[in-house]
Protein backbone atom coordinates (compact mmCIF):
# COMPACT_ATOMS: atom_id res chain seq x y z
CA UNK A 1 0.00 0.00 0.00
CA UNK A 2 1.46 3.31 -1.17
CA UNK A 3 1.37 6.73 1.20
CA UNK A 4 -1.58 8.27 -0.69
CA UNK A 5 -3.65 4.70 0.53
CA UNK A 6 -4.59 4.25 4.97
CA UNK A 7 -3.22 1.18 6.82
CA UNK A 8 -5.95 -0.77 7.56
CA UNK A 9 -5.67 -2.42 10.48
CA UNK A 10 -7.90 -5.27 11.90
CA UNK A 11 -11.07 -4.34 13.34
CA UNK A 12 -10.94 -1.03 11.37
CA UNK A 13 -13.63 -0.04 9.08
CA UNK A 14 -12.75 2.05 5.94
CA UNK A 15 -15.38 3.90 4.24
CA UNK A 16 -14.90 5.19 0.37
CA UNK A 17 -17.10 7.39 -1.65
CA UNK A 18 -16.77 8.53 -4.88
CA UNK A 19 -19.27 10.50 -7.36
CA UNK A 20 -20.17 8.55 -10.34
CA UNK A 21 -19.40 10.20 -13.88
CA UNK A 22 -21.62 9.50 -16.71
CA UNK A 23 -19.47 9.91 -19.48
CA UNK A 24 -17.89 7.82 -21.34
CA UNK A 25 -14.56 9.99 -22.49
CA UNK A 26 -14.51 9.93 -18.60
CA UNK A 27 -14.87 6.47 -18.04
CA UNK A 28 -12.43 5.23 -20.94
CA UNK A 29 -9.76 4.18 -18.19
CA UNK A 30 -12.30 2.23 -15.45
CA UNK A 31 -13.83 -0.14 -18.80
CA UNK A 32 -10.51 -1.18 -19.34
CA UNK A 33 -10.57 -2.78 -16.21
CA UNK A 34 -13.78 -4.49 -16.40
CA UNK A 35 -13.23 -8.41 -16.54
CA UNK A 36 -15.73 -9.41 -19.79
CA UNK A 37 -18.55 -10.39 -17.34
CA UNK A 38 -18.64 -6.89 -16.34
CA UNK A 39 -18.35 -5.49 -19.80
CA UNK A 40 -21.61 -7.71 -20.58
CA UNK A 41 -23.78 -6.23 -17.50
CA UNK A 42 -22.10 -2.87 -18.71
CA UNK A 43 -23.54 -3.84 -21.73
CA UNK A 44 -26.60 -4.81 -21.24
CA UNK A 45 -28.04 -0.88 -19.33
CA UNK A 46 -30.89 0.43 -21.62
CA UNK A 47 -29.81 3.77 -20.87
CA UNK A 48 -26.27 5.03 -21.53
CA UNK A 49 -26.30 7.22 -18.32
CA UNK A 50 -26.91 3.84 -16.30
CA UNK A 51 -24.03 1.79 -18.16
CA UNK A 52 -21.46 4.76 -17.38
CA UNK A 53 -22.08 4.70 -14.08
CA UNK A 54 -21.66 1.42 -13.78
CA UNK A 55 -18.43 1.54 -15.78
CA UNK A 56 -17.20 4.23 -13.87
CA UNK A 57 -18.31 1.98 -10.25
CA UNK A 58 -16.71 -0.98 -10.98
CA UNK A 59 -13.57 0.81 -12.37
CA UNK A 60 -13.40 2.62 -8.93
CA UNK A 61 -14.56 -0.19 -6.79
CA UNK A 62 -11.30 -2.09 -8.42
CA UNK A 63 -9.25 0.83 -7.82
CA UNK A 64 -10.35 1.16 -4.13
CA UNK A 65 -9.55 -2.80 -3.67
CA UNK A 66 -6.60 -3.08 -5.65
CA UNK A 67 -5.01 -0.85 -2.94
CA UNK A 68 -5.51 -2.93 -0.11
CA UNK A 69 -4.65 -6.35 -1.56
CA UNK A 70 -2.00 -5.38 -3.47
CA UNK A 71 -3.09 -6.84 -6.70
CA UNK A 72 -3.73 -4.27 -9.88
CA UNK A 73 -7.40 -3.72 -10.65
CA UNK A 74 -7.42 -5.45 -13.46
CA UNK A 75 -6.56 -8.41 -11.99
CA UNK A 76 -8.97 -8.81 -8.93
CA UNK A 77 -11.13 -12.07 -9.99
CA UNK A 78 -14.54 -11.22 -7.80
CA UNK A 79 -17.06 -13.96 -6.89
CA UNK A 80 -20.41 -13.53 -6.48
CA UNK A 81 -22.67 -15.51 -3.82
CA UNK A 82 -25.94 -16.90 -4.39
CA UNK A 83 -27.26 -14.38 -3.00
CA UNK A 84 -25.67 -11.79 -4.75
CA UNK A 85 -22.85 -10.57 -2.42
CA UNK A 86 -19.44 -9.93 -4.10
CA UNK A 87 -16.92 -11.12 -2.70
CA UNK A 88 -12.33 -11.60 -3.23
CA UNK A 89 -11.40 -14.67 -2.45
CA UNK A 90 -8.02 -15.10 -0.83
CA UNK A 91 -7.65 -11.35 -0.63
CA UNK A 92 -8.06 -11.16 3.21
CA UNK A 93 -10.23 -8.19 2.58
CA UNK A 94 -13.58 -7.66 3.48
CA UNK A 95 -16.10 -5.41 1.76
CA UNK A 96 -19.61 -4.40 0.03
CA UNK A 97 -20.94 -1.74 -2.03
CA UNK A 98 -23.89 0.69 -2.59
CA UNK A 99 -24.76 2.88 -4.61
CA UNK A 100 -27.59 5.54 -5.06
CA UNK A 101 -28.06 7.91 -8.09
CA UNK A 102 -24.72 9.09 -8.89
CA UNK A 103 -23.38 8.05 -5.20
CA UNK A 104 -21.07 5.39 -4.62
CA UNK A 105 -19.75 4.07 -1.52
CA UNK A 106 -17.42 1.64 -0.84
CA UNK A 107 -16.71 -0.21 2.47
CA UNK A 108 -13.26 -1.78 3.59
CA UNK A 109 -12.20 -4.20 6.31
CA UNK A 110 -10.67 -7.21 7.35
CA UNK A 111 -12.29 -10.48 7.90
CA UNK A 112 -15.57 -8.94 9.57
CA UNK A 113 -18.42 -9.62 7.79
CA UNK A 114 -19.59 -5.96 6.94
CA UNK A 115 -22.50 -4.34 4.79
CA UNK A 116 -22.84 -0.59 3.72
CA UNK A 117 -25.90 0.80 1.90
CA UNK A 118 -26.40 4.33 0.97
CA UNK A 119 -29.62 6.06 0.05
CA UNK A 120 -30.14 9.95 -1.65
CA UNK A 121 -33.02 11.61 0.57
CA UNK A 122 -36.28 11.93 -1.29
CA UNK A 123 -39.65 11.80 -1.53
CA UNK A 124 -40.53 8.27 -1.59
CA UNK A 125 -44.60 7.69 -3.07
CA UNK A 126 -44.19 3.90 -1.90
CA UNK A 127 -42.99 5.21 1.52
CA UNK A 128 -46.15 4.39 3.96
CA UNK A 129 -46.28 0.73 2.10
CA UNK A 130 -42.47 0.24 3.15
CA UNK A 131 -42.98 1.50 6.57
CA UNK A 132 -46.07 -0.90 7.06
CA UNK A 133 -44.08 -3.95 5.80
CA UNK A 134 -40.68 -3.63 6.91
CA UNK A 135 -40.53 -1.19 9.91
CA UNK A 136 -41.11 -1.91 13.47
CA UNK A 137 -43.32 0.59 15.52
CA UNK A 138 -40.76 1.99 17.17
CA UNK A 139 -39.16 2.32 14.07
CA UNK A 140 -42.63 4.15 12.35
CA UNK A 141 -43.25 6.10 15.71
CA UNK A 142 -39.50 7.38 15.01
CA UNK A 143 -39.98 8.70 11.60
CA UNK A 144 -43.65 10.08 12.59
CA UNK A 145 -42.03 12.29 14.76
CA UNK A 146 -40.20 14.25 12.51
CA UNK A 147 -41.82 17.01 10.35
CA UNK A 148 -41.15 17.67 6.63
CA UNK A 149 -37.32 16.77 5.30
CA UNK A 150 -36.68 15.40 8.66
CA UNK A 151 -38.98 12.83 8.22
CA UNK A 152 -37.34 11.62 4.68
CA UNK A 153 -34.39 11.82 6.38
CA UNK A 154 -35.29 9.63 10.04
CA UNK A 155 -36.98 7.02 7.04
CA UNK A 156 -33.97 6.58 5.01
CA UNK A 157 -31.93 6.47 8.00
CA UNK A 158 -34.15 2.97 8.84
CA UNK A 159 -33.95 1.96 5.43
CA UNK A 160 -30.40 2.12 4.98
CA UNK A 161 -29.31 0.52 8.55
CA UNK A 162 -31.86 -2.23 7.96
CA UNK A 163 -30.26 -2.99 4.69
CA UNK A 164 -26.75 -2.53 5.75
CA UNK A 165 -27.21 -5.79 8.06
CA UNK A 166 -29.13 -7.66 5.53
CA UNK A 167 -25.99 -7.11 3.18
CA UNK A 168 -23.57 -7.98 6.23
CA UNK A 169 -25.25 -10.87 6.83
CA UNK A 170 -25.11 -11.45 2.61
CA UNK A 171 -29.18 -12.04 2.43
CA UNK A 172 -31.58 -10.38 -0.27
CA UNK A 173 -34.80 -9.18 1.24
CA UNK A 174 -36.11 -11.36 3.63
CA UNK A 175 -39.39 -11.60 5.64
CA UNK A 176 -39.87 -10.31 9.17
CA UNK A 177 -37.59 -7.32 8.58
CA UNK A 178 -40.54 -5.48 10.75
CA UNK A 179 -39.39 -7.53 13.54
CA UNK A 180 -35.28 -6.11 13.12
CA UNK A 181 -35.58 -2.65 15.15
CA UNK A 182 -32.72 -0.81 14.12
CA UNK A 183 -32.40 1.96 16.06
CA UNK A 184 -30.03 0.49 18.34
CA UNK A 185 -25.89 0.22 18.21
CA UNK A 186 -26.04 -3.68 17.85
CA UNK A 187 -28.32 -5.82 16.36
CA UNK A 188 -28.17 -9.73 16.77
CA UNK A 189 -29.33 -11.39 13.42
CA UNK A 190 -30.05 -14.93 12.18
CA UNK A 191 -32.07 -15.15 9.11
CA UNK A 192 -31.70 -18.94 9.29
CA UNK A 193 -30.79 -19.25 6.21
CA UNK A 194 -27.61 -21.13 5.79
CA UNK A 195 -26.05 -19.04 2.64
CA UNK A 196 -26.33 -16.09 5.32
CA UNK A 197 -23.86 -14.63 8.55
CA UNK A 198 -25.62 -14.62 11.52
CA UNK A 199 -24.29 -13.12 14.73
CA UNK A 200 -23.95 -9.61 16.48
CA UNK A 201 -23.96 -7.10 13.96
CA UNK A 202 -22.67 -3.32 15.26
CA UNK A 203 -24.09 -0.52 13.41
CA UNK A 204 -23.35 2.98 12.43
CA UNK A 205 -24.55 6.12 10.84
CA UNK A 206 -22.49 7.19 7.96
CA UNK A 207 -21.94 11.15 7.56
CA UNK A 208 -21.96 11.99 4.03
CA UNK A 209 -23.74 15.02 4.76
CA UNK A 210 -27.41 16.53 4.67
CA UNK A 211 -28.86 15.12 1.74
CA UNK A 212 -28.04 11.14 2.03
CA UNK A 213 -28.25 9.07 4.66
CA UNK A 214 -26.19 5.59 4.93
CA UNK A 215 -25.17 3.11 7.46
CA UNK A 216 -22.58 0.30 7.77
CA UNK A 217 -22.92 -2.91 9.88
CA UNK A 218 -20.00 -4.58 11.12
CA UNK A 219 -19.85 -8.13 12.42
CA UNK A 220 -18.74 -7.82 16.05
CA UNK A 221 -18.02 -4.76 18.29
CA UNK A 222 -17.92 -1.44 17.71
CA UNK A 223 -15.26 -0.58 14.78
CA UNK A 224 -13.27 2.42 13.94
CA UNK A 225 -14.65 4.18 11.15
CA UNK A 226 -12.48 6.33 8.87
CA UNK A 227 -13.63 8.26 5.66
CA UNK A 228 -11.81 8.73 2.16
CA UNK A 229 -13.15 10.11 -1.10
CA UNK A 230 -12.01 9.11 -4.27
CA UNK A 231 -10.19 10.60 -5.86
CA UNK A 232 -7.63 10.48 -3.04
CA UNK A 233 -5.70 13.65 -3.82
C1 LIG B 1 -29.80 -6.50 -3.29
C2 LIG B 1 -29.84 -5.85 -1.92
C3 LIG B 1 -28.72 -6.45 -1.14
C4 LIG B 1 -29.56 -4.32 -1.99
O1 LIG B 1 -29.99 -3.76 -3.14
P1 LIG B 1 -29.99 -2.20 -3.48
O2 LIG B 1 -30.30 -1.37 -2.27
O3 LIG B 1 -30.88 -2.08 -4.64
O4 LIG B 1 -28.52 -1.89 -3.99
P2 LIG B 1 -27.20 -1.32 -3.31
O5 LIG B 1 -26.65 -0.31 -4.25
O6 LIG B 1 -27.38 -0.93 -1.90
O7 LIG B 1 -26.23 -2.58 -3.30
C5 LIG B 1 -25.95 -3.29 -4.46
C6 LIG B 1 -24.62 -4.00 -4.26
O8 LIG B 1 -24.66 -4.78 -3.07
C7 LIG B 1 -23.97 -6.01 -3.29
N1 LIG B 1 -24.93 -7.08 -3.01
C8 LIG B 1 -25.83 -7.65 -3.84
N2 LIG B 1 -26.51 -8.62 -3.18
C9 LIG B 1 -26.04 -8.64 -1.93
C10 LIG B 1 -26.33 -9.40 -0.78
N3 LIG B 1 -27.24 -10.38 -0.81
N4 LIG B 1 -25.66 -9.15 0.36
C11 LIG B 1 -24.73 -8.17 0.40
N5 LIG B 1 -24.38 -7.43 -0.66
C12 LIG B 1 -25.03 -7.65 -1.80
C13 LIG B 1 -23.47 -6.03 -4.71
O9 LIG B 1 -22.11 -5.67 -4.71
C14 LIG B 1 -24.33 -4.96 -5.38
O10 LIG B 1 -23.68 -4.22 -6.37
P3 LIG B 1 -23.24 -4.89 -7.77
O11 LIG B 1 -24.37 -5.76 -8.20
O12 LIG B 1 -22.99 -3.73 -8.67
O13 LIG B 1 -22.00 -5.67 -7.46
C15 LIG B 1 -31.17 -6.23 -1.23
O14 LIG B 1 -31.09 -5.97 0.14
C16 LIG B 1 -32.45 -5.71 -1.81
O15 LIG B 1 -32.95 -6.20 -2.79
N6 LIG B 1 -33.04 -4.70 -1.23
C17 LIG B 1 -34.30 -4.14 -1.73
C18 LIG B 1 -34.64 -2.85 -1.07
C19 LIG B 1 -35.69 -3.01 0.02
O16 LIG B 1 -36.84 -3.30 -0.24
N7 LIG B 1 -35.32 -2.83 1.29
C20 LIG B 1 -36.21 -2.88 2.39
C21 LIG B 1 -35.45 -2.71 3.70
S1 LIG B 1 -36.11 -1.41 4.65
Amino acid sequence: MNDIYPPLSDGDVHIWSAVLVDTEYENQPYFSLLAPNETRRADAFHFERDRQRFVCGRGIVRHVLSSYAGTPAVELSFHRTKKGKLELPGSGLAFNVAHSESRLVVAVGKTRALGVDVEWVRPLDEREGVMARFFSSAERDYVSAGHGAESSRRFFRCWTRKEAVLKAAGCGLIDGLERMDILCDGIVFDSGEPECQAGAFHLADLKLGEDWRGAVAVLGGKAPISYFTWPRN
